[in-house]
């Protein structure tokens, strides 16, 4: 495949590598705290951010599978926060969702999480309150929990994929909770960083094999990725190994969603590959890899499917609780109005709250679940996008699957990009008790009304 290739805001040829994130094993604190770092174009200062121990990403954390997890959240941002596990299927206290499963952990206040992890896979952790503000700030941090057989690679890279929106001055954009961002696609940034730093170049070799584990950590942005001189297939989605690898040159990623890909270096020697996205028919780089030497003669042999994790199959679809949940606002909608704290209000009511859209008739978080399940139940959710916007819908506490016209059923996801005007099904087992978050991953969208819940009895 041939791209043409510069870099994003075509202002740097970043020659830096990528940086090591640093382990943070033994550590039982994870803060949340200002920081400056560089993370703007060359020629630009350091940035204020925020992030877990200062910087962005925050630490990353990696245990086995059915390992545990226990940190102290220590807040010491000037606003109340929380950590969410994204994709973890977790104990309900420790989903870390501010006014659904706890409350804000205040300025110098401490919140303990302490839970185990079933599956293996790419798992990230991020703020749920004022998510929209404080992961555009840079608060997030990546969390792998291991295979006990792992896939055999030679390197083994996390990407977190992140879209700032930063001023002349390489700041970030003070630009928070603007209307025109909330109806419409969210905040869309003009700065890609991928862990926190410039896209950068490094070396690999000629038949090295790479996994790569992509996480997009973009308020808003959805990422058409690419891969050039690189052959590439997608193990798993969203922390959930597919039955069968993918050959994949190209892979949409919606935000928070997540993709393992294990990709050969096929360029030869002195030649380039590049993970790239692709904006407006350009190419971007995301990462620059100079071919330098050969890790082996021939091209490893097609990789296998890495083993399936602990989640229960599906139950009888025909006879599974069905509902429907219906999205409806933003720009360019037919929204006349909804229900927000109880009250019917008007479309320029709703915008003067800063509500925009709305799930079955509410405008944020209702009172009562949209389904009340059953423990071990199966349950079906026809998401119906009536909007002008592609939606990422993600649901706490579980995987789903989504289910084709034809029954067929799709890899386990926790994220699924609802295109406008277009309807998908998805189904899963309701295992684990508790109140659980179901809301559109594109922040600004959740913060202006696209968010409900699910009752496990
Ligand atoms: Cu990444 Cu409500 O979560
Ligand atoms: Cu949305």
């Amino acid at each position: 495949m041939q791209l043409s290739r510069r870099n994003f805001m075509a202002s740097t040829a970043a020659a830096a590598l990528l940086p090591n994130i640093s382990v943070a094993q033994s550590a039982t604190v994870l803060r949340a705290v200002p920081g400056m770092q560089h993370i703007a174009p060359e020629g630009f200062g350091e940035t204020d951010i925020w992030g877990y121990e200062g910087g962005v990403p925050g630490p990353l954390i990696r245990v086995p599978q059915g390992g545990r997890i226990t940190r102290t959240f220590l807040n010491d941002l000037p606003q109340g926060s929380s950590v969410h596990w994204h994709g973890i299927r977790i104990d309900n206290k420790m989903d870390g969702v501010v006014g659904l499963t706890q409350d804000a952990v205040e300025p110098g206040d401490t919140f303990s999480y302490d839970f185990t992890v079933p599956d293996a896979g790419t798992y990230w952790y991020h703020p749920h309150n004022r998510t929209w503000e404080q992961m555009a700030r840079g608060l997030y941090g990546p969390l792998i929990v291991e295979e006990s057989n792992p896939p055999e690679v030679d390197r083994d890279d996390i990407f977190l994929i992140d879209d700032w929106r930063l001023n002349r001055d390489g700041k970030i954009d003070e630009s928070f909770g603007q209307p025109m961002d909330w109806s419409h696609a969210g905040r869309i940034g003009n700065w890609i960083t991928v862990n926190g730093r410039a896209p950068a170049v490094q070396t690999v070799k000629q038949n090295e094999r790479m996994r790569l584990r992509l996480v997009n950590v973009a308020n808003a942005r959805i990422f058409d990725l690419a891969l050039d001189g690189l052959q590439g297939w997608i193990v798993a989605l969203d922390g959930q190994p597919l039955d069968k690898p993918i050959a994949a040159e190209r892979l949409t990623l919606a935000p928070s969603q997540r993709a393992d890909l294990i990709v050969d270096v096929t360029a030869a020697e002195g030649e380039n590959a590049a993970l790239v996205m692709l904006d407006r028919g350009e190419a971007f780089y995301l990462a620059q890899f100079t071919v330098e030497g050969r890790a082996r003669d021939a091209q490893m042999p097609e990789p296998e499917a890495l083993p399936q994790n602990p989640v229960p199959a599906l139950g009888d679809l025909e006879t599974a609780q069905r509902v429907d949940l219906l999205m409806e606002g933003g720009a360019m909608g037919q929204m006349r109005g909804a229900v927000m704290n109880g009250e019917a209000k008007t479309m320029g009511e709703l915008a003067e709250n800063g509500m925009f859209w709305a799930l079955n008739g509410v405008a944020g978080l209702p009172d009562e679940p949209l389904l009340t399940a059953e423990r071990g139940e199966t349950i079906r959710i026809k998401i119906i996008n009536d909007t002008g916007f592609p939606h990422a819908m993600h649901l706490h506490g579980f995987h789903f699957r989504k289910i084709e016209e034809d029954g067929t059923q799709g890899p386990l996801r926790d994220t699924i990009l609802v295109e406008r005007n277009k309807t998908a099904e998805i189904a899963f087992v309701a295992d684990n008790p508790g109140d659980w978050l179901f809301h559109c991953h594109m922040l600004e969208h959740t913060a202006a009304g696209m968010l409900t819940w699910v009752k496990v009895a």
